[in-house]
């Protein structure tokens, strides 16, 4: 279904520049690695069976754990393109279920593939009837992340051959099209709603706004301002390279676990406030400040303490040195949608002040933390009428077809095999079992 990692391994292999480690007992050469966009990796594949030593890396803050085709961010220039294409341009020109098929594919998809693709979606946007007994079972105030998790990961029980031949195919399709569903349905058990079922004769993102907030007694006619905006949102969170919850669906997938099961643990692992979750903890953040009418200004010397337990959420992250180009977009949109809603703009001036004095504060430029996706995201899901504690989940919807196309392209790596990482040992020593002395 992409390209074969062979073009990746082609690209990332025609160095013939090498590194020299020297350590105490000798030196040894370590091939380079270069990628397409000229960036250098050194290729420690074969350092411990030539030196009997690992390399040690917390985070993996400077380790590449595979050559990938699908993402490039250069995060001191602030820049991002999925296959090749910036983000800016698909965010201004394109839609999310065609991002979706570039991510997954590599390429664009023709007109009649994109509309094969997205009527293909839309046969399969119903959830299993039993799924109401899922739901039925939870409490009503589950936060929609696990709820998310454990139906994806239910997925598995109903379509049992998601990794043979067409069930691959069949998985992808599934999941891109039931997500919407599966997170509606999580805000409606938590409203004590019926549980509506989709629409297909709505696009992907007004289906979903139809079943978030549609009932029975009243249709929700779906204003195609938002629906856009949400779409937006959607594309700019489709994939961003190995980031914490697609190491994870890359790492569960390594084990030839199912599609399924390795989706439904990137889900696990992006609601973590460091990562997806962030941007529900901006908003808290935000409105916290609102509500002790502190200034923003305070706000960001709390943020600086060492200790404070106090951090900028949605500021800093670990590739991007520079502006993240989707804060960028999604600044630029907040206005648009704010006044489409009529909604109140506190929280995003509150946004833009916090970010005004941390770009001018040296604690900040030193450390060179710029806002990222997370920052003004949640006023958008807000202005949409989403609430809070639905945002990581739409970050999830959004991240849903990047994960996918990652699994694939690990799956087709000639590399491929089960992520096993090392470690240094700094526990006791060789020591033999007593029974405990007598009244001990
Ligand atoms: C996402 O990886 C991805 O691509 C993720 C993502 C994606 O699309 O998948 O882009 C989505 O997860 C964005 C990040 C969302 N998280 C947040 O906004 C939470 C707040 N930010 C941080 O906790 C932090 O910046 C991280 C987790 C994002 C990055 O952490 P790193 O790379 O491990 O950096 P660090 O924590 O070591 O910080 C370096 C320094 C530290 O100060 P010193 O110890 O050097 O004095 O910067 C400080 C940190 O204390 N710092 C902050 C800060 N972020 C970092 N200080 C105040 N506020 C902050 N937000």
């Amino acid at each position: 279904m992409t390209p074969t990692a062979k073009s990746n391994e082609a690209a990332a292999r025609t160095s013939a520049l090498a590194a020299r480690m020297t350590y105490p007992g000798g030196s040894v050469a370590l091939p380079l690695l270069r990628g397409s966009e000229g960036e250098l990796g050194v290729d420690i594949q074969k350092l411990r069976s030539a030196t009997g030593m690992i390399t040690m890396d917390p985070g993996y803050a400077n380790t590449g754990s595979c050559r990938s085709a699908i993402t490039f961010i250069d995060g001191e220039k602030g820049i991002l393109r999925y296959r090749g294409y910036p983000i800016e341009e698909l965010a201004a020109k394109s839609s999310f279920l065609e991002v979706a098929w570039l991510l997954i594919h590599g390429e664009l998809p023709e007109r009649t593939e994109l509309a094969e693709f997205t009527a293909e979606i839309k046969r399969h946007t119903m959830l299993h009837e039993n799924f109401r007994q899922f739901y039925a079972a939870l409490p009503k105030d589950a936060h929609p992340m696990p709820v998310a998790a454990a139906a994806i990961g239910a997925l598995a029980t109903f379509y049992q051959q998601p990794d043979k031949d067409r069930g691959v195919h069949d998985a992808v399709i599934r999941l891109v099209a039931k997500m919407p569903t599966i997170a509606a349905w999580s805000y409606k058990h938590s409203l004590g709603q019926p549980l509506l079922y989709p629409r297909n004769d709505l696009d992907y993102c007004s289906n979903f706004l139809h079943m978030m907030f549609a009932t029975p007694c009243e249709a929700y006619p779906v204003d195609p301002v938002m629906a856009q905006a949400l779409d937006l949102l959607l594309i700019l969170h489709a994939d961003h390279e190995q980031n914490c919850s697609t190491s994870t669906v890359r790492m569960v997938g390594s084990s030839q676990a199912n599609l399924f099961a390795s989706i439904s643990a990137g889900i696990s692992a992006l609601w973590g406030p460091l990562h997806g979750g962030a941007n529900q903890a901006v908003i808290q953040m935000l409105e916290r400040i609102a509500a002790e009418d502190g200034s923003a200004a305070q706000f960001v010397a709390r943020a600086k303490n060492r200790n404070d337990t106090a951090r900028l959420m949605g500021f800093g992250h670990r590739v991007y040195k520079n502006h993240d180009p989707r804060a960028r977009i999604l600044k630029e949109t907040c206005a648009r949608v704010l006044q489409r809603a009529g909604a109140s703009s506190e929280l995003f001036e509150i946004a833009v002040q916090l970010e005004e004095i941390a770009l001018h504060d040296e604690y900040f430029i030193e450390r060179r933390l710029y806002p990222n996706v997370d920052f003004y995201s949640g006023i958008i899901y807000m202005a949409l009428g989403i609430p809070v504690n639905m945002f990581t989940v739409l970050f999830a919807l959004g991240r849903l077809p990047g994960w996918i196309a990652q699994w694939l392209e690990m799956r087709e790596d000639p590399d491929f095999r089960i992520y096993r990482p090392r470690q240094i040992y700094t526990g006791a020593p060789l020591r033999h079992y007593a029974p405990p002395a007598p009244g001990a």
